[in-house]
């Protein structure tokens, strides 16, 4: 099928790769599909494609070398387990493929530097997978915070706590080092708030006791503190069930995660106080601990918004034609990346880090 574009031409939908078949490349086959201006051509699957994904009549390659060796594609998702990811995506820039790599960037900031390197080796682009950017919420608690209205932010407290199923641990992969709830959601967590407030500088952190036999972290406490001198603290696990989360909160991956408009983050300011993602605002013209507060509910969770991700996919494309540059963009990514490894780095020694600079 042809689409138009603005200038009256039509053109033929961008051919993409989905390159891993598993939780997150079902999700965007399935977003691609509800996009005219792409089409999947190709998966990418050592294991083979599951029976629902080759019903499709979609060819599945058992290597990206061999894809690209067979078929001409515009673009790549890269939706594989995070050790592979920069590999995969340095051999698909070097084809000359525009990529959209999921988080986290990569399993170490040397990977994720690679990828960076080879992209601008060869002048190809990176659009990373972190789709919560596209949701306008961040734009509006930003501009809060950015404005006077409440005076200076001084710091927040923020949950993300759910129980993941015993069958999503499956997946050898998720019981190893980079498959826990630091490097799957707190990396989520850490790119939207360093987009709103600029870069962490240092992190501490401490784990509960493991109920599970992995690797991985299952319930850490956190504390960010930003280069601005915002400070934040995050408790963080994938093994008790709670209604806090950002999924649950703004139904972007409902029914995954049914919505249910709670909102996990509070966030503190000198003259009031603003509960996110719903945005409502509590503030104190003139601060005083006696004073009732005014309250502004803007509400802004009433519909769930599952559009995020096929914002991020449409915008995709836009990358890949060479219309749009990356609204995240690979550094991001890295930058991200590097603040969790700290994080877990710091769990290892129940103690305080400073992020390192990157080159
Ligand atoms: N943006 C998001 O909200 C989001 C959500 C879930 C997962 N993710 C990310 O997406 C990636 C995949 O996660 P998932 O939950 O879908 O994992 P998954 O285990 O469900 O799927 C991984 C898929 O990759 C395939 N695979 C394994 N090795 C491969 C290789 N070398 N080349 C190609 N395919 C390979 C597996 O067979 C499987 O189909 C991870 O990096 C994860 O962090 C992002």
């Amino acid at each position: 099928m042809a689409i138009d574009t603005n200038d009256g031409q039509t053109q033929a939908p961008l051919k993409v790769a989905v390159i891993g078949t598993g939780l997150i490349g079902r999700k965007h086959i399935g977003l691609i599909a509800e996009n005219p201006k792409l089409v999947v051509a190709a998966t990418v699957n050592p294991n083979g494609a599951p029976a629902d994904i080759a019903a499709l009549g979609i060819p599945n390659f058992s290597s990206c070398e061999e894809m690209v060796r067979t078929i001409e594609i515009g673009g790549a998702i890269v939706a594989s387990p995070n050790e592979t990811h920069a590999d995969i995506a340095v051999e698909l820039i070097r084809a000359g493929i525009p990529v959209l790599v999921e988080k986290p960037i990569a399993g170490t900031v040397e990977q994720g530097q690679r990828i960076i390197a080879a992209a601008q080796e060869h002048d190809v682009p990176v659009l990373m997978g972190h789709h919560r950017r596209y949701n306008p919420i961040l734009a509006e608690m930003k501009e809060i915070a950015h404005s006077d209205r409440l005076g200076a932010l001084v710091g927040f407290s923020g949950v993300w706590s759910v129980y993941k199923p015993d069958p999503y641990y499956g997946a050898a992969w998720r019981t190893g080092a980079t498959g826990g709830p630091i490097m799957i959601n707190l990396i989520h967590e850490i790119d939207y708030l360093q987009a709103m407030f600029g870069r962490i500088a240092s992190v501490g952190a401490m784990q509960a006791p493991k109920r599970r036999v992995h690797s991985s972290e299952e319930a850490v406490g956190v504390l960010l503190r930003f280069e601005q001198g915002i400070i934040g603290t995050v408790i963080l696990s994938d093994s008790a069930a709670s209604p806090w989360t950002w999924e649950q909160a703004t139904g972007e991956n409902d029914p995954t995660f049914p919505q249910n408009r709670q909102n996990p983050y509070r966030f503190l300011f000198e003259r009031g106080a603003v509960e996110f993602p719903g945005l409502k605002i509590w503030s104190q013209p003139e601060p005083d601990w006696s004073a009732l507060f005014e309250i502004e509910d803007r509400n802004r969770l009433v519909e769930p918004m599952r559009d995020a991700f096929a914002r991020q996919i449409d915008h995709f494309h836009d990358v890949a034609r060479g219309t749009a540059a990356p609204i995240v963009t690979a550094r991001d990514g890295l930058e991200a990346l590097n603040a969790a490894i700290t994080v877990r780095q710091a769990i290892a020694g129940n103690g305080f880090l400073d992020v390192p600079p990157l080159g």
